[in-house]
């Protein structure tokens, strides 16, 4: 098997080889004057099971359309399987036209992705709302991995959490916390979770409802997959400063982090929060190279 890393995801590829005692492959991708990119694969991949890891945050437009010109390379030279790895999928949450005429891009990023000869596909923590599974996106195998049992590890480690309660701050977050709460031999609870979504908006505000959930006197441990405004941590969090809770953490897979996010999480009286490399950043201190690299060798 050979491991490829597109230039959004070269650090997670090295990590991911290494995990599989191999050295990752090379890719070199530069740019032309006119801001083309150019693309070289520098291994022999006829015939060979091939892996492709590059993950669409931040620039996704341009991350995805490498992948798709990796994709397509590698299908051209011969290729036995082209297995795309996306640890962030760009483009998940719009799952289902809302409003008449919206492109239902989830959708559209899946058949590129096949178009352009890739035979399988992974992501990690991928928030499909409403059709709940990668698999059926996709025409070919995909699978959604969790990163949550190596975030789980971390709180346990660095956070030390004393009577700990791990959260979701809303329903869909419930199997991450349930998750969590198992590396930290807690129990797990949600909240619900209300967004005011008005046509033409691409943000929405959100009110956090905590029900009759008991923190007084104890660390908090909120997990969730995607850290975006941080308006959701936050009113979770506001919730639990009101109920007594002790200090406040909070663990996610993309910490995609808009800005003035980790600022508004902070004030919300949020102690310390992390994430992992699949949106690397100032917070993402968790890999998720084993993540990959177990499901490549099952
Ligand atoms: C959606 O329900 C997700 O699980 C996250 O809770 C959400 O995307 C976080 O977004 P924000 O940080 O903007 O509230």
């Amino acid at each position: 098997m050979l491991i490829l890393g597109g230039s959004a995801s070269q650090p997670l590829a090295e990590k991911v080889a290494k995990e599989l005692g191999q050295e990752p492959g090379h890719l070199e991708v530069k740019r032309f004057p006119d801001g083309e990119k150019y693309l070289r694969i520098y291994n022999e991949v006829k015939d060979q099971d091939v892996v492709a890891i590059q993950s669409l945050y931040r620039t996704p437009d341009e991350n995805i359309f490498e992948l798709l010109l990796l994709s397509d390379t590698l299908r051209d030279l011969g290729a036995r399987s082209i297995t795309a790895v996306a640890p962030y999928l760009a483009y998940a949450r719009q799952d289902s036209r809302f409003f008449p005429g919206e492109a239902v891009s989830s959708a559209s990023v899946a058949r590129l992705l096949e178009y352009a000869g890739t035979t399988s596909f992974l992501t990690i923590d991928c928030h499909l709302h409403r059709l709940g599974d990668v698999a059926k996106v996709f025409k070919i195998p995909a699978r959604n991995l969790t990163a949550m049992h190596e975030l789980g590890k971390y709180a346990r480690e660095h956070f030390k959490p004393r009577n700990p309660i791990v959260i979701g701050p809303d329903e869909e977050a419930e199997q991450w916390a349930a998750v969590v709460a198992k590396e930290l031999d807690a129990d797990h609870v949600a909240f619900r979770k209300v967004r005011v979504r008005k046509e033409g908006m691409t943000s929405s505000k959100v009110e956090v409802d905590a029900g009759d959930i008991e923190v007084k006197g104890r660390d908090v441990v909120f997990a969730d997959d995607i850290i975006s405004t941080g308006g959701t941590i936050a009113e979770a969090a506001k919730a639990c400063k009101r109920g007594g809770a002790n200090r406040i953490f909070v663990v996610c897979t993309h910490p995609v982090l808009a800005e003035g996010a980790l600022k508004r999480i902070k004030a919300a009286g949020v102690l310390k929060v992390i994430g992992t490399d699949t949106y690397p950043g100032p917070i993402s201190k968790v890999t998720v190279a084993p993540v990959i690299a177990a499901a490549l060798k099952s």
